[in-house]
C-alpha cells in the first residue's frame, strides 16, 4: 500500500481545517507514515453550499452509504456532530473495519464507553483529542503522560465561547448577545451555541477529562452545571475590583474514590495563572500526587487548532496501521463502578 484513504464526515469548521492541513503538511505526513494520506470523499448535508477550500467538489457526497460502505476507505474522520446520526455513522464505519476520529465531545461524553468497546472488539482505533479544549494536547497527556501517577484534582477552562464573552465583557466591558453573534461568526460556537452558554459543552468535557484522569466511568448526569447567561458586567466589574476575573470553570476532584465534577461561573484570583486565561484560549490545571501542579494551556477551538488535533490522531491511527497495532492504543473504556460523591 502507498496510501491511507479517508472518508470525512463533515465539511464545515473543522472539517475544513483537517482538508487544509492534510493538503499544506503532506509531504511532513508522509515523512512521518510513509503513506500518503488522501481524502476520498467528503460527507454534507448540502452538496450546492459554497465551500471554503477549491478542488474539492468532485469529493462531496449527501450519501453517508457512499462512506461507510466504501471499501477503499481505510479511516472516517467524524467532524459532523451531534449525537444522531454520528454514532451509527461512527458504529456503522467501526462494523466495516474502519477506524475512526473523531472531534464529538457529545457523543463521547454520552456514549464513548460503548464506542470504544466496539472498536476493541473490532480491532479498530478510535481517538478523539479535538473533543476537549481543541488543539490542547490534554487526552493523550492524560492517559499516556500522567500514566505513572495518580490524579486527585483538574480545574478547566474547557469551553472557548463562554471564554471569549466572559473576556470580552471583562476587558472591553462588550454586551454579551454581541459578543456571542462574534464567536460564532469565528466558528467557535457549537451548532447550538445553547450547550456553550449553558455550560453543557464544558460539563462533557469535563466528564471526558474526569474519566480519563480519574480512569473510572464518570456520567454526565452527574455533573452540577451552571452556565454564564446571568453572568452580568455588574457582576464582572465587581469582581474586577476586588481583583477576580469571572471564569466558566469545571472542576474535578477526587477524595480515595469519591468524585465530584462540576461546571459553574466562579471568581478566580488574578494571581491564579487561569485568571489570566482569556479570548479563546482554554487551559486545564492537572493536580498528580507526584508531579504536583501542571497547566495545559492553548486555543480551545476555531478551524486550524481544533484540526490539528484531528490530524495527529489521524497520523497515529496510519503509524498503528504500519505497525498493525490498531485497536491496542489509548483510551480504554473505564466501565467500573465507582462510589458517588455522596457514598452511594
Ligand atoms: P459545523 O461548522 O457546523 O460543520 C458541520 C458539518 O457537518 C457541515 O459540513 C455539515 O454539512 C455536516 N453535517 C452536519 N450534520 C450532517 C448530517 N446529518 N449529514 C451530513 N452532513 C452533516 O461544525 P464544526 O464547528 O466543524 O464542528 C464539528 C464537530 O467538531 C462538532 O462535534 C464540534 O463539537 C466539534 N468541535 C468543534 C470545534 C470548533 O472550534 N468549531 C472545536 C472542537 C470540536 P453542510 O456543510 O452541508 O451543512
Ligand atoms: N463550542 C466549543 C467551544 C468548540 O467553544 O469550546 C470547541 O469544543
Amino acid at each position: 500500500r502507498t496510501s491511507v484513504k479517508v472518508g470525512l464526515l463533515g465539511f464545515g469548521t473543522v472539517g475544513t481545517g483537517v482538508v487544509r492541513i492534510i493538503a499544506a503538511h503532506q509531504e511532513d505526513l508522509f515523512k512521518q507514515t510513509g503513506l500518503s494520506i488522501e481524502i476520498h470523499k467528503i460527507l454534507v448535508r448540502d452538496r450546492g453550499k459554497k465551500r471554503n477550500v477549491a478542488g474539492t467538489e468532485h469529493l462531496l457526497t449527501d450519501r453517508a452509504e457512499e462512506v461507510l460502505y466504501d471499501p477503499a476507505i481505510d479511516v472516517v474522520v467524524e467532524v459532523m456532530g451531534g449525537i444522531h446520526p454520528a454514532k451509527e455513522y461512527i458504529c456503522a464505519a467501526l462494523e466495516q473495519g474502519k477506524h475512526v476520529v473523531t472531534a464529538n465531545k457529545d457523543l463521547m461524553a454520552l456514549h464513548g464507553a460503548e464506542i470504544l468497546t466496539l472498536a476493541k472488539e473490532r480491532g479498530c482505533d478510535v481517538f478523539y483529542e479535538a473533543s476537549v479544549a481543541g488543539g490542547i494536547p490534554i487526552l493523550r497527556a492524560l492517559e499516556e503522560s500522567f500514566s505513572s501517577d495518580r490524579i486527585t484534582k483538574m480545574m478547566g477552562i474547557v469551553n472557548g465561547t463562554t471564554n471569549y464573552i466572559l473576556s470580552k465583557m471583562s476587558q472591553d466591558g462588550a454586551a454579551y448577545e454581541a459578543v456571542l453573534k462574534e464567536a460564532q461568526a469565528l466558528g467557535y460556537a457549537e451548532a447550538d451555541p445553547t450547550s456553550d452558554v449553558d455550560g453543557i459543552d464544558a460539563a462533557r468535557k469535563m466528564t471526558i477529562l474526569s474519566t480519563l484522569g480519574f480512569r473510572v466511568a464518570v456520567n454526565l448526569e452527574e455533573v452540577d452545571v451552571k452556565g454564564i447567561r446571568e453572568v452580568s458586567k455588574e457582576d464582572i466589574a465587581f469582581g474586577k475590583k476586588l481583583g477576580f476575573e469571572i471564569k466558566l470553570l469545571g472542576l474535578a476532584q477526587r477524595d480515595d474514590d469519591k468524585i465530584e465534577v462540576s461546571v459553574e461561573p466562579t471568581m478566580v484570583h488574578r494571581s491564579h495563572p487561569l485568571a489570566s486565561v482569556n479570548g479563546v484560549f482554554n487551559a486545564v490545571y492537572v493536580y498528580g500526587e507526584a508531579v504536583g501542579e501542571t497547566m495545559f494551556y492553548g486555543p480551545g477551538a476555531g478551524e486550524l487548532p481544533t484540526a490539528t488535533s484531528v490530524v495527529s490522531d489521524l497520523v497515529t491511527v496510519v503509524k498503528n496501521m504500519k505497525l498493525g497495532v490498531n485497536g491496542q492504543g489509548m483510551v480504554a473504556p473505564y466501565k467500573e463502578k465507582r462510589l458517588k460523591a455522596d457514598g452511594e
